[in-house]
């Protein structure tokens, strides 16, 4: 069977880099990360964040690249070509489509943060955030949130923004932003932890982040923590795999794959290093949940030299980080309706922005006048992320992991992916049974199926994966030995 012949493909060999290091760093690095380690104690959860993204999300992401580059197209289209060619269940299909609602999904509520994001960037220009402590601060961001004309139209702003890229096309755009963004971002975080070095509580803030109380290692923060690997690394979300279908042929995933990851998880640990000083210097609590960087930073702003002016490049890096996160989050749903209905770029865009902009102010209204409208105990917006993040994202992952390690011909991927034989044995013992054991843990004990908390003992996964390797490398069916023989 002949393959698909891409139809855009990156400018360059840093193309792809730096857009999936675009749609990676974003406010799952910057707002999320510090505010969940917040609530989740600090080190512990850091610790199992780490190693999520390296048993978890380092292998599903190259499987993603691999999937999307060898089918060449929306996530829907390209498993199911890449499941054709190797005369697979086409039902497969359905975890592409999973895919792109998660990414739709988390749009609808990444525009609100992205308009926190965006307004305080005016702010800082305006002079509103000149309070005088974190309880003032507070307050900026209640009355903020309070108004749904102010928060939705800020939501809206973003929401227009997105379409307005992403009806042009990628691509260029993408590409030639990132060129100074990145750099830029990463100058202003250092500048920042810098800050919170010689003027906050720094030995307090890389304590709380980096020393850990065992008795914070549960369950229920493992699966947090493996939700926001999959988030931050923009995984199981049609982002990477629609990415991935633009790379050219014969660039290295793996090193590719390291790369954005390695640059993402710096991202949060600066982000981290820089607030979580500052938060123990001004007596505020970690927890405070997902206002906690427009508290606490604005304060730092002030006190430092030229801090107007740093606080405005800050918040607006940070809203342009968001927004290049945005684009990846639709541009799935954007390719799948051009390329299988015809639909131009701008006309996908556009209507499938319609219904995010309902969805997204419904959302916003949680803030709000709906902060009362709840369904198992959560507004909508905390719905949206709770859905995707701690079920779609991770449920995504495992399909993906279970239909490279056990559902495709060996070829395929071990062509996609160019290994070396040790470093394909790995990533194979990754997908087969790291990922998919861990994975299902934390979903047993999510839904109290599980009599025990699986990280309390650990040595139940170690054990699971251990009898499941060995009896999947003894009884593997004949067609996957020679994915195996290395
Ligand atoms: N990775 C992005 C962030 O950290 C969020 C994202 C999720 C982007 C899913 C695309 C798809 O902010």
């Amino acid at each position: 069977m002949t393959r698909e012949k891409p139809k855009n493909l990156w400018l360059s060999r840093w193309g792809f880099i730096l857009a999936a290091t675009g749609s990676a760093v974003g406010l799952g690095n910057i707002w999320k990360f510090p505010y969940i380690t917040g609530e989740y104690g600090g080190g512990a959860f850091v610790l199992m964040y780490l190693a999520c993204i390296l048993a978890i999300g380092i292998p599903v992401m190259m499987t993603e690249i691999a999937l999307g580059r060898r089918g060449r197209g929306s996530p829907i289209d390209a498993i199911g070509r890449v499941v054709r060619e190797n005369g697979g269940n086409p039902a497969w299909k359905a975890v592409g489509g999973m895919a792109m609602l998660a990414g739709f999904l988390i749009l609808c509520f990444y525009v609100v943060v992205a308009g926190w994001a965006f307004a305080y960037t005016w702010k800082m220009l305006d002079g509103s955030l000149a309070a005088p402590s974190v309880e003032a601060l507070g307050a900026v961001f209640e009355a903020h949130n309070a108004s749904p004309l102010q928060l939705g139209g800020w939501s809206v702003l973003v929401a227009l923004l997105t379409l307005l890229i992403v009806g042009k096309g990628v691509q260029a755009g993408v590409e030639r932003a990132f060129r100074w963004m990145m750099p830029g971002l990463a100058v202003m975080l250092l500048a920042l932890v810098g800050y919170a070095w010689t003027n906050g509580s720094f030995g307090r803030g890389v304590a709380f982040l980096f020393s850990f109380d065992a008795s914070r290692l549960t369950g229920e923060a493992f699966l947090a923590a493996l939700g926001h690997a999959f988030f931050t690394l923009s995984l199981a979300s049609g982002a990477i795999l629609t990415y991935g279908s633009y790379i050219p042929d014969g660039q290295s995933i793996a090193r590719t794959t390291f790369i954005v990851a390695i640059a993402d998880t710096c991202v949060a640990l600066l982000a981290g290093l820089a607030i979580f000083p500052v938060i123990f210097a001004n007596g505020m609590d970690p927890s405070a949940g997902p206002g906690l960087i427009f508290m606490s930073l604005p304060l730092a702003f002030q006190q430092m030299p030229f801090g107007t002016l740093f606080g405005v490049l800050f918040f607006a890096m940070v809203s342009v980080a968001a927004l290049t996160s945005a684009i990846s989050m639709i541009e799935a749903v954007v390719a799948y309706l051009n390329e299988k209905y015809g639909i131009s770029r701008p006309r996908a865009a556009f209507g499938a922005g319609s219904v995010l902009l309902v969805i997204s102010l419904s959302a916003m209204l949680s803030f709000n006048v709906g902060a009362d409208w709840k369904l198992f105990g959560m507004t909508l917006f905390d719905g949206l992320d709770y859905l995707t993040s701690r079920w779609m994202m991770p449920l995504g992952g495992i399909l993906m992991a279970v239909l490279a390690g056990y559902c495709l011909r060996g070829e395929i991927l071990r062509e996609e992916l160019g290994l070396s034989p040790a470093g394909h044995a790995l990533w194979l013992f990754m997908v087969r049974y790291v990922s998919p054991v861990l994975i299902l843990m934390v979903f047993l004990h999510a839904l109290g199926w599980l009599g025990f908390d699986p990280l309390a003992r650990w040595y139940w996964i170690a054990g699971a994966i251990g009898v499941l390797a060995v009896a999947g490398e003894l009884f593997r069916p004949r067609g996957l030995k020679a994915q195996a023989r290395v």
